[in-house]
C-alpha cells in the first residue's frame, strides 16, 4: 500500500482527483468503480473542475458504483443514484448509458447482483475503484465479517453505519437497514485501488486498516492484499498511524529510486 498524508480535506481531494485525471488520460475508456458519503465529494468536485477547465474527457468512461441503499428509488434524495447525479455526473460529460449504479428498489435484488458482476466482467473489469472507510473498516458496504471472497450482494448494515449515515435522514428510523453492495472479492479485482479518507473519526479506523492484521472483522484491511492499493488521507485521519515518518519520506524521495537504478 502506498500512503500519502496530506495537510487537510482540500489536498486530500486535489490529490485523488489528480490521480483519477491521469488514470482517465491514460486510457479514455477507463472503467471506474465509484464511491459515494462525504469523503469524495471534494474530489468529485475537483474531477468537476478539471473536466470544465482543463477538458477531461469523460465521454468514454464507464462507472461502476459501490452499492446502493436497498429499498430506496434511484430518484430518492438520500439515494446513491441521486448522489452520483448531484455531485459529479450531471457537471460532466459522461454517457449516462455508461453509468452503473445499483438499482435499490429493484424486485429482484438476487438476480440484479449476478447481473452487475456480469456487466463488470463484460466492461473489462474495473479499471480503477475508489473507496472511502466507514469507521467500521467497510468498503462499500462490507461490515464487520463479510468474505474475502465475497461478491455483489444484499448486505445488512451494521448498528454504527446506521448511526452514522443517519445524518443524511431525517431520522434514524429512516435509514435502511440493508444495501446492494460489491463483495470484497469484486473489489479486489480492481486493478488499482485508490481509497481516500479524512477526519480525526477515522483515526483509529486508519492505523487500524493500514498498520494492523488482516481480518475480516475490518474489510478494508483486504487492502494489504492487494499489489496496487493508494491511500490518501489527511492529516487527522493519518493521526494514529505510527509510521508516519517513513510514509512522507517515501512520497518525497521516490525520485530517489531513478539514482539507485543508475548506480
Ligand atoms: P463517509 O462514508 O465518506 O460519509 O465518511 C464513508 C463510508 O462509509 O464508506
Amino acid at each position: 500500500m502506498e500512503i500519502t498524508i496530506t495537510e487537510h480535506y482540500d489536498e486530500m481531494s486535489k490529490v485523488s482527483a489528480r490521480l483519477i485525471a491521469q488514470e482517465i488520460h491514460r486510457k479514455h475508456d477507463i472503467v471506474l468503480g465509484l464511491a459515494t458519503g462525504d469523503t469524495p465529494v471534494g474530489t468529485y468536485q475537483e474531477l468537476v473542475r478539471i473536466h470544465k477547465e482543463e477538458g477531461l474527457d469523460f465521454s468514454k468512461v464507464k462507472s461502476f458504483n459501490l452499492d446502493e441503499y436497498l429499498g430506496l428509488a434511484p430518484v430518492h434524495k438520500n439515494s446513491y443514484n441521486y448522489f452520483m447525479w448531484e455531485n459529479l455526473f450531471k457537471h460532466v460529460n459522461i454517457n449516462p448509458e455508461n453509468v452503473y449504479i445499483p438499482q435499490g428498489n429493484i424486485k429482484d435484488p438476487e438476480q440484479f447482483c449476478v447481473w452487475y458482476e456480469e456487466q463488470i466482467k463484460k466492461a473489462g473489469g474495473i479499471d480503477l475503484q475508489v473507496l472511502g472507510i466507514g469507521r467500521d473498516g467497510h468498503i462499500g458496504f462490507n461490515e464487520p465479517g463479510s468474505s474475502f471472497a465475497s461478491r455483489t450482494r444484499v448486505k445488512a448494515l451494521f448498528k454504527q453505519t446506521i448511526e452514522d449515515n443517519a445524518r443524511f435522514f431525517d431520522k434514524e428510523e429512516d435509514v435502511p437497514r440493508f444495501a446492494i453492495t460489491m463483495g470484497v472479492g469484486t473489489i479486489m479485482e480492481a486493478k488499482k485501488i485508490l481509497l481516500i479518507a479524512n477526519g480525526k473519526n477515522k483515526a483509529d479506523v486508519c492505523a487500524q486498516f493500514i498498520e494492523g492484521p488482516v481480518t475480516s472483522q475490518i474489510t478494508a484491511t483486504s487492502l494489504q492484499l492487494h499489489n496496487y492499493a493508494n491511500v490518501i488521507l489527511d492529516n487527522e485521519a493519518a493521526s494514529k498511524l505510527k509510521r508516519i515518518e517513513y510514509y512522507n519520506w517515501v512520497r518525497d524521495n521516490k525520485h530517489l529510486v531513478q539514482k539507485e537504478v543508475g548506480r
